[in-house]
């Protein structure tokens, strides 16, 4: 298992955990875009695979997490928490001092596992996102030290 950069070449994969993982998956262009303006992307992958995948925005001192997904099939097994302590940790590397992102609401997952690894919950932006009924963003972040 290891994390490393993602390249051109991981972007189907990426695309596939994406569609799996997102009520409102990024498109191809959208991560094309993402590479193009300079985020940083890292992926985690296994034996069989790229399985998991992170995208982050650094503007120093602060850090914006873009993206974080597993693929359906390994998730629960410590690969999310694992992916997320790296991208932390790289944070922390970069100088970086506050790590921020958006969840929606109903993501219990997510916000057990973010609030398990110190981030706080910040505030509520109503109606962040869109699909078949909109749905509130909880906003939260890390203090790095
Ligand atoms: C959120 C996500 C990245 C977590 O990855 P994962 O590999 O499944 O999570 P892990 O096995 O590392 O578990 C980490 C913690 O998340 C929480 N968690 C994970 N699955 C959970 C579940 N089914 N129910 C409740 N909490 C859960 C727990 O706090 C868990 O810690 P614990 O095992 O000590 O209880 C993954 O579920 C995912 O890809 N979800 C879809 C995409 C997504 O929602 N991304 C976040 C957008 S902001």
């Amino acid at each position: 298992m290891k994390i490393r950069p993602s390249s051109s070449d991981d972007l189907s994969a990426i695309l596939k955990i994406e569609s799996l993982t997102n009520q409102i998956p990024w498109t191809k262009q959208q991560f094309l875009s993402s590479e193009e303006v300079g985020h940083y992307s890292v992926v985690l992958e296994a034996v069989e695979g790229v399985i998991a995948f992170a995208i982050y925005s650094p503007i120093i001192p602060e850090s914006h997490l873009l993206n974080i997904a597993v693929a359906p099939s390994h998730q629960g097994q410590g690969h999310g928490r694992y992916l997320l302590q790296k991208v932390i940790l790289q944070n922390k590397t970069l100088g970086v001092q506050s790590l921020t992102l958006e969840v929606r609401v109903s993501n219990r997952s997510a916000i057990a596992m973010y609030e398990s690894e110190g981030f706080l919950k910040d505030a509520i932006r109503p109606n962040y996102y869109s699909g078949k009924t909109r749905e509130d963003a909880l906003l939260m972040s890390l203090a790095i030290k």
